[in-house]
């Protein structure tokens, strides 16, 4: 535990009478010793920090004066214009209070507990600085090999993750063998074509321009595997929710792409596989379960925005919607009034220009036309091109045609509405098609967000609506 304490004191006060007091309350190390502007030529301040081998710092007047001292003295507030001097340094130096004031005849002290120091500004901003300019990148890869160093002080970086009971679930395919890698990239390919027949005509144009994969441009790719059984019956904070054991594994991926970052690797995850294919060609035992494809190699540059970002296929959603205080659906500004504004207000809207750079974010959407069925049976309703909004209090089965949102009043089904439509259009929608399937309150509440509630806004968002 780190201490500091905060000292008042006359002029002239004795350094025996000051040690004697610290004495009696300090017992652990002292980093810091605070009081007000003025006092650190004390000779008895002075003595007591080189005593401690302790930093001296001071706070004026007014950095003490706003301060929520515990025991505050009407005698100090005359003779020095702050309530009390000890422990409103401690307080400003945002160390949480341990002893309120202690007095001898001349001096006061307090002591407080300083909070573990953090990075210096400079090192903190190169830990935000590899989360800002990490990239997935598939394009633009250099023949040039990666060395046996480079490539374990990543894996070691990967390895370092967090991960449920310790229990290290993660395994690291690494594939070099160009016979491998094309088996892997026939896998990629075949999903590829099989998703661009899947989408509408004006998203698979704007598909066919994007590269998905580099698993032959890369000298190296790395299969990431779980096993979901390690450690046994006994994996602390597994038992409840078995989900961890792949949350560990995606995060030691996350691990691995920001220490690539910083070795000037680009990463790129390849998910274009049934699992259980690539698991066949890397022969993985049974109980392994593959969860990240990755290529990893030098590039000749890095991004400043994601590819699909520049390419118009989808964009960020602002942090603000993601941020919920103490209930689900209580953000700084509701959904709503957010809509309601960018209405207002188009040069800001958030969904023409998410994120906190708005320059290589606000490519333009690629504009697609989506068919949107509020309500009714989703088993009845399923329909290739069309997107089911299923409002029952039953979780439908997993179905990426079938959006679940069993509202819970209609003030919340509106919300709902207004939140799909933005990520609709985030994800390059450019025109709902909106079909009220349902008479319940919710589902007409939530029809008419998505579509009148965006009609304010759809001047801002570039989106717009039809009924069918
Ligand atoms: C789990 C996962 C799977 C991904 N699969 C693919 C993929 O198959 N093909 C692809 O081009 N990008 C893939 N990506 C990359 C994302 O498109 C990319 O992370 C996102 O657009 C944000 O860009 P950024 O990583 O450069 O910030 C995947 C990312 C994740 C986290």
């Amino acid at each position: 535990m780190s201490l500091v304490v905060g000292v008042g004191l006359r002029s002239g006060t004795p350094y025996a009478e000051l040690h004697d007091l610290v004495s009696r309350v300090v017992t652990g190390e002292v980093r810091l010793v605070v009081t007000i502007t003025g006092r650190e030529s004390e000779p008895a301040i002075q003595q007591l920090v080189e005593h401690l081998g302790a930093e001296l710092r001071t706070f004026t007047k007014d950095e003490l004066a706003g301060q929520p001292v515990p025991t505050p003295s009407d005698q100090v507030e005359q003779l020095a214009g702050v309530p009390g001097v000890a422990e409103a340094a401690v307080l400003a130096t945002g160390a949480e209070l341990l002893t309120p004031k202690q007095r001898s005849t001349n001096a006061t002290i307090a002591t407080g507990r300083l909070p573990a120091p953090g990075y210096e500004p400079e090192d903190r901003d190169v830990v935000h600085r590899v989360i800002a300019e990490r990239r997935d990148v598939r394009r633009g890869f250099l023949s040039l090999p990666v060395d046996d160093d480079v490539l374990t002080r990543v894996l070691e970086a990967a390895h370092r993750a967090p991960s449920v009971g310790l229990s290290q679930p993660w395994d690291f395919v690494v594939i070099r063998d160009v016979a491998t890698r094309r088996k892997v990239h026939a896998l990629a390919t075949a999903h590829r074509d099989a998703f661009a027949a899947s989408l509408p005509p004006d998203r698979r144009a704007t598909f066919d321009g994007l590269k998905i994969e580099a698993i032959l441009d890369t000298p190296v790719n790395i299969a990431v595997t779980c096993d979901p059984g390690r450690g046994g019956r006994h994996v602390l904070g597994r038992h409840a929710d078995p989900r961890t054991t792949w949350f560990s594994a995606a995060i030691a991926i996350q691990n691995l792409w920001l220490a690539a970052r910083a070795e000037g690797l680009g990463v790129g995850w390849v998910s274009f596989f049934e699992p259980g294919e690539v698991a066949a060609v890397l022969g993985l035992p049974a109980h392994v379960e593959l969860v990240g494809y990755l290529c990893v190699g030098y590039v000749e540059e890095f991004a400043a925005a994601p590819e699909l970002v520049r390419s118009g296929w989808a964009r960020r959603r602002p942090l603000s919607w993601a941020i919920h205080h103490e209930e689900w659906g209580r953000r700084t500004t509701s959904i709503v009034d957010d809509a309601l504004k960018a209405a207002q207000n188009p040069g800001q809207n958030p969904v023409r220009n998410p994120g906190q750079n708005p320059g290589p974010d606000a490519a333009p959407a690629t504009g697609g036309r989506v068919h949107v069925i509020v309500g009714g049976d989703p088993t009845d309703l399923r329909q290739a091109d069309a997107l089911v909004v299923d409002l029952g209090q039953n979780r439908p089965a997993a179905d990426f045609g079938v959006l679940w949102r069993p509202a819970r009043a209609p003030a919340e089904a509106v919300e709902y509405g207004v939140e799909i439509a933005r990520d609709l259009a985030l994800q390059g929608a450019g025109h709902l098609v909106v079909q009220l399937a349902e008479d319940s309150a919710q589902a007409k509440a939530l029809a008419k967000a998505l579509a009148e509630g965006l009609e304010a806004g759809a001047s801002a968002s570039g989106l717009t609506h039809s009924w069918a």
